[in-house]
């Protein structure tokens, strides 16, 4: 029997549901029920009904699953798949912030540790950003951690104050608007589709600017049939798998999350046995994250 085949097997077996985000090698994808961006996996989370979930992702993802389903068994495909967006802000770090702006709303990017979550006011997704913060009954945001998104958000919501700090991920900012033009000249027939985690310069050169699998579904339905993918270098990969009378380009070789490639067809069998790492919240923190994933969920 394959590896592929035994996880379908176990899967039924042991009664698992396999959640995996959109960044995932197209293997990890053929095994999964769900495949979708931050938002959409979050709201899957909630309504899962499988005894066990295991997340192919990073471990924000995989507490979000466990933060909305406490009573599951939920694994992180990867014991290594970490978010550094995620940890590179703490609770103590936000504590001391909020006293300087003790009148401002702190909107958490979903890529926060729950700990973090617990003394935020409401998460956000990358698709689900600019619809909460225009329903927030206040106009003073303060918006964590990545602050490109933050800058793109308030681009969007100019009737509202933003206060950003100095985060993001590292797999976005590190892409330049000299790597776009050369991309651009290399296939000048292409429309530019950019995830707002991209530096403000970059995010100024596309033609759309979406979550993960609003990239995937404007060059799906679009006429145009070519395409420079301005996210991580799996979406041009699955694109092209789904669609392929259609170009997708990268924009360098480089566009790729260590984090998001760590997991493989073996740590989900691993997984599916039982064997993998269980993620565990004290019921505090739990209680606490949840809050702000809630009103998430309810004003998206
Ligand atoms: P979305 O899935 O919301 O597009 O976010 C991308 C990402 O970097 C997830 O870690
Ligand atoms: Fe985190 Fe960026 Fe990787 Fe997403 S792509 S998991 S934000 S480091």
């Amino acid at each position: 029997m394959s590896i592929k085949e035994e996880i379908l097997k176990l899967k039924e077996e042991n009664d698992i549901c396999i959640l995996a985000h959109c960044y995932q090698n197209p293997e990890i994808l053929e095994v999964a029920d769900f495949v979708g961006d931050s938002f959409a996996l979050a709201v899957e989370a909630e309504k899962v009904q499988n005894k066990n979930v295991i997340m192919c992702g990073v471990r924000f993802m995989a507490e979000t699953v466990k933060i909305l389903s406490p009573d599951k068994t939920v694994y992180l495909s990867n014991k290594n798949a970490g978010c550094p967006m995620a940890e590179m802000m703490d609770k103590a770090l936000i504590t001391e912030v909020k006293k300087q702006f003790p009148d401002y709303m702190v909107v958490a990017y979903i890529n926060t540790t729950s700990d973090l979550k617990t003394v935020c006011d409401v998460c956000v997704t990358s698709s689900s950003a600019q619809k909460i913060v225009s329903k927030l009954d206040t106009d003073k945001i303060l918006f964590i951690p990545d602050c490109n998104l933050g800058d793109y958000i308030s681009k969007q919501i100019p009737d509202k104050e933003f206060k950003l700090l100095n985060g993001g991920c590292p797999t976005h900012a590190r892409i330049e608007p000299e790597d776009v033009q050369k991309a651009k000249e290399a296939h000048p027939n292409a429309l530019f589709l950019v995830h707002p985690e991209c530096k403000p310069a970059v995010v100024e050169l596309a033609d759309y600017v979406g979550s993960t699998t609003g990239i995937m579904n404007f060059a799906k339905e679009s006429d145009h049939d070519e395409f420079i993918i301005g996210t991580e270098n799996n979406i041009a990969v699955h694109l092209s798998n789904e669609c392929p009378e259609k170009k997708f380009y990268t924009v360098t070789d480089t566009f790729v999350c260590p984090n998001m490639r760590y997991t493989t067809l073996e740590n989900v069998l691993e997984c599916c046995k039982g064997e993998g790492e269980q993620i565990e919240l004290d019921e505090e923190t739990r209680v606490g994250a949840k809050r702000c994933i809630d009103r998430m969920i309810e004003l998206g």
